[in-house]
């Protein structure tokens, strides 16, 4: 590792130790344990977070239930946990049920064969995002300005990252004059995160808030769009943070490309269509607060969904580690 790189998460064996996102980009904490419950808390909490991110460190938790334990009971319950603390995500069930699939119950060496498992699952995701950085970077002509939305980087993924992987590609062969970075409300990725990312890697940025994309649009501000994907469905339709598809909207409206970048492990091929796709909703809290203030009184009713999904005719190319897919998609 260089200095300023950013190291997410790892695992040595006996203690995960992962970069507690909540508290980014003000506080670099990182937080050690040796328990796959702390780290379901961790997903739950969005302490780690990002589809791809999501599954390794899960996967990584289900290695760890089997130190403590090589009992079939305990790692299937510890799996059925895992499952449980997100829905959207598709890599996080990918990763989870690789994992059931390499445990022989009665191996005696479980443990050792589900790390190394998961260390593939980890290296995986790493090898994804740079073939995904070079395909993007083939779309993006010189010079472009960019808006994104949520985190897609190397916080997300543990790899360079899938769309800010393909931002910062297109930015090393000279091609990106600035990033819009949407600050993605409720919990602000794209402003404490792909910031902070793009601060690190020298990539000239700005944060906007959310509804600004129309007006930086509109005067010709941005050339494309590109965001990451938390599922894909057999026909592209695709689901990502919440305001995703407004985006994939004003880009139809005003002619300019929207594109989607994400591994094959956000692909689910048993899905037909995006309306099949669980939509997480969050706490009412994370829009009555923030950072322990209270911006509007508890009794106000809340909607809080975490993704929207984005219909596959408002998306000009799934950019993925296989190629470029263009619409109509079939993933089947
Ligand atoms: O709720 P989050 O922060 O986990 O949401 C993450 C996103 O929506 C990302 O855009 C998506 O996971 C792609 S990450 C490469």
């Amino acid at each position: 590792m260089k200095k300023g790189d950013i190291n997410p998460f790892g695992f040595d064996g006996e203690i995960f130790r992962f970069l507690d996102q909540t508290k980014l980009p003000l506080e670099e904490v990182y937080v050690e344990t040796g328990h796959y419950e702390r780290i379901a808390e961790a997903i739950e909490r969005l302490e780690v977070r990002g589809a791809p991110a999501i599954g390794v460190c899960a996967a990584y938790a289900l290695a760890l239930a089997l130190k403590e334990n090589d009992d079939e009971e305990l790692f299937l319950r510890a799996a059925e946990r895992l499952k449980r603390t997100r829905p959207t995500a598709v890599n996080l069930f990918w990763a989870i049920d690789k994992m059931i699939s390499h445990y022989i119950p009665g191996a005696g060496d479980n443990f050792h064969r589900l790390k190394i498992t998961a260390e593939e699952i980890h290296l995986h995701e790493v090898n994804n995002c740079a073939r995904i950085a070079q395909h993007g970077s083939a779309l993006i002509k010189s010079p472009s300005n960019v808006i994104t939305h949520c985190n897609t980087g190397v916080l997300a993924v543990a790899g360079t990252g899938t769309a800010l992987g393909v931002i910062k590609q297109a930015f090393t062969e000279g091609k990106i004059k600035h990033v819009y970075v949407d600050e993605t409300r409720p919990l602000y990725q794209g402003s404490r995160l792909t910031a902070f990312e793009l601060e690190r890697a020298g990539i000239p940025f700005s944060v906007n808030v959310d509804s600004a994309a129309a007006v930086i649009i509109s005067q010709g501000k941005a050339d494309l769009v590109i965001t990451g994907a938390d599922r894909i469905a057999s026909n592209g339709d695709s689901a990502n943070k919440i305001g995703t598809f407004n985006l994939s909207v004003l880009c139809k409206q005003f002619n300019i490309p929207f594109y989607i970048a994400a591994p094959t492990t956000t692909i689910d091929r048993s899905l037909r269509a995006g309306k099949e796709i669980i939509i997480e909703e969050r706490d009412a809290s994370e829009l009555r607060r923030h950072r322990g203030a209270e911006i509007f009184p508890a009794h106000y009713p809340v909607y809080n969904p975490a993704f929207d999904v984005t219909p596959a005719e408002n998306i000009t190319a799934i950019i993925t580690e296989e190629g470029v897919f263009k619409y109509p998609y079939d993933f089947s």
